[in-house]
């Protein structure tokens, strides 16, 4: 099943990849051959953002592969030193000169601002305005919870197509999902293999790491696959797009070989019981620039 790229229709009609790569602290050199990596694999999808500070790095590899502009999809995301209409409309021009590319295929604030909400509708506007230009063809966002995307929608005209969170099997977000699922949202996943279970906390146990967790084990030793691939393809059957990021030639390979098995029913509600209910990243009430006060610099 090597090229096989499941594909999945926002609900704008943009058609988009189920998998990508996640380019999150990947160095910029590591990203060049990371993207490359992915590239050659079959993935035509990879998740960056301004505060990643390697827009430019995904935007070489693209070109040095030679892949036609319109044969992937690149997503990146506005950070919340730029929240506020004006300040969108820079942090956009100042993504897409780092990219080099004429257009965007989605763009999400990469979190909500809870304490100033009107600069997050703000920064929303500019992007629907950024769309409805042709510049972007799908918006969203990213770390948002029920009601910021309840509150959002009531002051804006467009229904995010994306809304992109952490969510691995100890961290499910069922009622997130069904919220999603109502408004015709698409759910992404960061941190799809559980990645920030070890890299966000500097005490992480190896009972709080999704990779090394027996169910998952024993899954893997009967399909004969990772214990990531395992977890790749429960969200796969949810129905739930996947970035998952690597700077490993072998693993980015390894995390697009999912397409050639299917778990069961029973297995995947023996992942869904794997639910801890406790986020492993930062608290979306508490992530406005107070919190996280790093700016993007021109
Ligand atoms: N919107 C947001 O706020 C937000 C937050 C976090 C992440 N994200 C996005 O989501 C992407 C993925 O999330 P993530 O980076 O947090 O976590 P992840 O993809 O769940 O895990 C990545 C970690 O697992 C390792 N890894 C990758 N493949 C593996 C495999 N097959 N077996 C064992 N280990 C493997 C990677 O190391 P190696 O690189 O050494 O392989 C890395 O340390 C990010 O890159 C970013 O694009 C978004």
């Amino acid at each position: 099943m090597q090229g096989y790229n499941p594909s999945i229709k926002l609900n704008n009609g943009v058609t988009m990849p189920a998998v990508g790569l996640g380019v999150y602290r990947s160095s910029p050199e590591d990203t060049v051959g990371a993207v490359k990596a992915a590239l050659a694999a079959g993935y035509r999808m990879i998740d960056t953002a301004a505060a990643y500070r390697n827009e430019a790095q995904v935007s070489q590899a693209v070109r040095e592969n030679g892949i036609a502009r319109s044969d992937i999809f690149i997503q990146t995301k506005l950070w919340v030193s730029d929240y506020s209409y004006d300040g969108a409309m820079h942090g956009f021009e100042r993504s897409m000169k780092k990219l080099g590319f004429d257009y965007l295929d989605l763009y999400l604030l990469h979190q909500p601002a809870p304490a100033e909400f009107e600069r997050t509708v703000g920064a929303y506007k500019a992007a629907e305005k950024l769309m409805a230009e042709g510049r972007i063809r799908a918006i969203g966002v990213s770390n948002f919870s029920p009601a910021h995307i309840e509150r959002l929608m009531a002051e804006t005209d467009v229904t995010p197509a994306v809304n992109q969170v952490e969510l691995h099997p100890f961290f499910t977000q069922k009622p997130l999902i069904d919220f999603h699922k109502k408004h015709d949202i698409l759910t992404q996943a960061w941190s799809p293999i559980g990645g920030v279970q070890r890299y966000w906390r500097e005490d992480a146990k190896p009972e709080e790491d999704p990779l090394t967790h027996p169910a998952i084990a024993a899954l893997a030793q009967k399909y004969s696959k990772s214990p990531a691939q395992i977890m790749l393809r429960w969200h796969l059957q949810l129905g739930i797009s996947i970035i998952p990021k690597s700077v490993s030639p072998a693993r980015i390979i390894e995390n697009f070989d999912i397409f050639d098995f299917a778990l069961t029913a029973e297995e995947i509600a023996s992942i869904d019981a794997l639910d801890t209910g406790k986020r492993g990243g930062p608290d979306p009430e508490h992530s406005d620039r107070k919190a996280f006060p790093f700016v993007i610099e021109d």
